[in-house]
């Protein structure tokens, strides 16, 4: 059969089947109560929407070209397939349905956080950090179990290669995730604890594992305590990794990630890394600390990075008033950004 006529099948069964299921006709929808009119209408304005999508899909497969064609293929299916965008929250009743209505557990990046309420930004926060967008197929724990290990994605796309390099934000005498990522995957990974003020200011514990004595924050400075303190872009320079790919950072940096995030999208020093892991730290939940954190968290979507594991410190168990299930102040975020070209 020619590509022509498939398409043409192809459009038939869409059609049909969109009627079908705007009209709750399918098994599966038949439970449906009796429609009010406001139902009719909106399934009246659907089928037009769908007819008006179809029609000019249908004149880009008699007129079109191949490459149009190809461009407009992924759209369609999505207005067809009852995806994300039409999913419909049944809030139930009981403890959950507050949750369930006013934290938004996705979809960061649409949202605009100065107009959510002081209840919506409290429930979206702890929302937020306790669920992932995407699924990453094999993952290996490096380092210890509890405290100080991360999950690092190892599929093919987003896996460390050597040779790579990680960077490791927050020691606190526990080496076991960088040393295992070093031994596992032949990364070069350069830890950081401006904390740590017993060690030399740099050394190398092994081939591999490089300490500095130095921390990551918003801007490079030294402060109060004599800590040296560096921007993301700025410790590229200092280790000559301007424009390098880095396969990992792992921050767990006892808040100065709130000041250190911006800086690093702003900077464009985050654009080439593979995988993020933060721990997000969440001492309170009032606005004035939650909107600034939730827009840092934002900015972290907006550079393209997507969840694939939310981990729960329990050294951290926190109880957040109106939040029915059981919180900490410390959630550990593993983000990946798929398809970069290593
Ligand atoms: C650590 O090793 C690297 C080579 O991998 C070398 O360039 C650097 O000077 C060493 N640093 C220290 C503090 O010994
Ligand atoms: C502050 O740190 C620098 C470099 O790490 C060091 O040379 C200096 O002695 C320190 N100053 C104080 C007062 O500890």
């Amino acid at each position: 059969m020619s590509t022509k006529v498939v398409n043409t099948i192809a459009i038939v069964s869409c059609v049909v089947f969109a009627v079908l299921m705007t009209l709750h006709l399918l098994p599966g929808s038949l439970t449906c109560d009796s429609k009010t009119s406001d139902d009719l209408q909106e399934a009246k304005a659907r089928i037009k929407e769908l007819t008006n999508e179809l029609s000019k899909f249908k004149s880009l497969v008699d007129t079109g070209s191949q490459g149009e064609l190809k461009s407009a293929q992924p759209n369609i299916q999505k207005k067809f397939s009852p995806g994300h965008e039409n999913f419909q929250e049944d809030l139930g009743s009981g403890p959950l349905k507050l949750v369930r209505e006013k934290g938004y557990a996705h979809d960061l990046v649409k949202l605009e956080l100065d107009k959510l309420t002081d209840e919506e930004l409290l429930m979206t926060m702890h929302s937020y950090v306790d669920n992932i967008d995407v699924l990453c197929r094999r993952k290996f724990r490096m380092g210890n179990l509890g405290d100080g290990g991360w999950e690092v994605c190892d599929d093919p796309d987003v896996r460390p290669r050597d040779p790579c390099i990680v960077y490791s934000f927050g020691i606190n005498n526990d080496f076991s995730f960088d040393d295992d990522v070093a031994t596992v995957y032949g990364c070069h990974v350069f830890s950081f604890d401006p904390s740590m003020t017993k060690m030399p200011e740099a050394i190398n514990r092994s081939d591999k594992v490089h300490f500095h004595r130095i921390g990551l924050d918003g801007r490079t400075y030294v402060n109060a305590i004599n800590w040296s303190l560096y921007t993301l872009q700025d410790i590229r320079k200092k280790l000559g990794h301007q424009g390098e790919v880095i396969d990992v950072i792992k921050m767990d940096i006892e808040n100065s990630e709130w000041p250190a995030i911006p800086e690093m999208t702003e900077s464009g020093a985050f654009d080439k890394v593979k995988q993020l892991f933060l721990e997000y730290h969440m001492e309170k939940t009032d606005r004035n600390f939650l909107l600034p954190k939730l827009k840092a968290i934002q900015l972290v979507e907006k550079a393209g990075f997507k969840k694939f594991y939310a981990h729960k410190n329990p050294e951290c168990k926190f109880s957040v008033e109106g939040f029915p299930v059981v919180r900490t102040k410390c959630y550990e975020l593993h983000y990946l950004k798929r398809w970069l070209p290593h």
